[in-house]
C-alpha cells in the first residue's frame, strides 16, 4: 500500500512513519511536509537510505496542484494528515497561518480525496482541544458527540477542520475518518512543547517556566499508543466516524514539573512563574470508550515508564534538539493581544 503522511517531519508524524514501517515493511510512505520551523528532517535520517519504503516531497497541504500531483505520481491509497501549525502560543502571535494550514490545508486534502477515487481513505488527526475548556472539578469527559468549541486560534482552527471533515463526508461521501487525541509525549517532540522544554532546560542547567495557573491539567498519552490507535482506525475504523484517543491519565503542569525536577535532582528553586497566555484552557479530558470497545485499543505505555524513557531520550539525543533551540518562535511572555 502507498501512503501519504503529511507533516511527517513533525513530532507525531515522524513517530508514526517509524511505527508504520516497522509494522508494515512492504508499504511505501511519502512524507509530504512544507518544512516550517517545526519540521525536523533529521528525525527520519535513517529512512533516507531506503527509497523503496520512504520518499520525501516538500509541499504545502494547502496547494491543490502539488498534492494532487503527488497523489497521482505515487498512486496513493491512504492519506494521513498530521500537518498543522500546532503550538498554541504561536497561534496568538500569528493566527492567520493557523487558519490557513489547519482549516484550508485540511479542506484541500479533502478536496484532493474527492477528486481522486484511488484514495481509499483520508484520516485526519485532530485534538482534544476542539471541545474547548473544561472545569477542573468536572466529573464528565468529552465524548465524540460533545459540541465543538475552541478558545485559541489553534484549537478553533482544528475544530474548523473537524467540521469540514463532517461536511465532506455528509455532502460528498468521501472516505474519511477523524481522530481526536489528548496531549502526546515521547521522542522527537520540538523543544517548545512542555515536556521537552522542561527537560532540555534542566539538561542545560536553566530554570523551567510555568504559567501561574499551574494546576491546569492535561491528559497524557505516549506517542506510540497514539500511533497504534491510528493504525487500528486505518484498518477497521468506520468511514465518517470520529474516534477519541486518550489514556485517562491526567497530570497538572505542576505534577509534570515535579516528575522532571525529581529526575534531575533539582528543587523548586529551578521553577519560575510567568502570567498565563490568553485563552489558556484549564482542562480537557476525553471519553475514549468508543475506540476501546469498537477497535479494541487500550494504551500500553504506563506514564511513569513513558516519562522516564522520554527524559532519557532527550538526554541521549542532544545533537537532535540543540540545533532547534534557536528556531523557537514563542518566548511564553509579553503577549501582545491588540496591536
Ligand atoms: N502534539 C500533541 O500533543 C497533539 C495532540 C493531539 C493532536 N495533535 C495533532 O497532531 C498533529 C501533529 O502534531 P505535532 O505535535 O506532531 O505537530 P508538529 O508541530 O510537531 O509538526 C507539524 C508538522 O507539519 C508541518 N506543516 C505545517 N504546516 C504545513 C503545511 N501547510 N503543509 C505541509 N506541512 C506542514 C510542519 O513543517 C511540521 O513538520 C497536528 O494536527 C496536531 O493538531 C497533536
Amino acid at each position: 500500500m502507498n501512503l501519504i503522511v503529511t507533516g511527517g517531519c513533525g513530532f507525531i508524524g515522524a513517530n508514526f512513519i517509524h511505527y508504520w514501517l516497522e509494522k508494515h515493511a512492504e508499504d511505501l510512505i511519502v512524507n509530504v511536509d512544507a518544512c516550517t520551523y517545526a519540521a525536523v528532517k533529521a528525525s527520519l535520517d535513517d529512512l533516507e537510505a531506503q527509497p523503496d519504503k520512504y520518499k520525501f516531497e516538500k509541499a504545502d497541504i494547502a496547494d491543490y496542484d502539488a498534492i494532487d500531483a503527488i497523489v497521482k505520481k505515487y498512486a496513493i491509497d491512504i492519506i494521513v494528515n498530521f500537518a498543522a501549525e500546532s503550538h498554541n502560543s504561536n497561534s496568538i502571535l500569528n493566527p492567520t497561518s493557523f487558519y490557513r494550514t489547519n482549516v484550508l490545508g485540511a479542506q484541500n486534502l479533502m478536496e484532493v480525496t474527492r477528486n481522486n477515487p484511488g484514495v481509499k481513505r483520508l484520516h485526519h488527526i485532530s485534538t482534544c482541544e476542539v471541545f474547548g475548556d473544561m472545569a477542573l472539578d468536572s466529573e464528565t469527559a468529552f465524548t465524540e458527540e460533545s459540541p465543538l468549541g475552541g478558545n485559541s486560534p489553534y484549537s478553533s482552527s482544528k475544530a474548523g477542520s473537524n467540521l469540514a471533515a463532517n461536511a465532506y463526508f455528509k455532502t460528498f461521501g468521501i472516505p474519511i475518518t477523524v481522530s481526536v487525541c489528548s496531549n502526546n509525549y515521547g521522542p522527537y517532540q520540538f523543544p517548545e512543547k512542555l515536556i521537552p522544554l522542561f527537560v532540555t532546560n534542566l539538561i542545560q542547567n536553566r530554570q523551567i517556566t510555568l504559567y501561574r495557573e499551574s494546576d491546569h491539567k492535561r491528559e497524557w498519552l505516549h506517542v506510540r499508543d497514539h500511533c497504534r490507535a491510528i493504525e487500528l482506525i486505518l484498518e477497521n475504523g468506520e468511514m465518517g466516524n470520529v474516534y477519541n484517543i486518550g489514556s485517562g491519565v491526567e497530570k497538572s503542569v505542576e505534577d509534570i514539573a515535579q516528575v522532571i525536577l525529581d529526575y534531575f535532582g533539582k528543587s523548586d528553586a529551578d521553577k519560575i512563574y510567568v502570567p498565563s497566555r490568553p485563552s489558556h484552557d484549564r482542562r480537557y479530558l476525553l471519553d475514549s470508550a468508543k475506540i476501546r470497545s469498537a477497535l479494541g485499543w487500550a494504551p500500553e505505555v504506563a506514564f511513569d515508564d513513558g516519562i522516564r524513557s522520554t527524559i532519557e531520550w532527550y538526554i541521549q539525543h542532544e545533537q537532535w534538539w540543540k540545533p532547534l533551540l534557536t528556531k523557537r518562535i514563542s518566548t511564553e511572555q509579553n503577549w501582545q493581544v491588540r496591536k
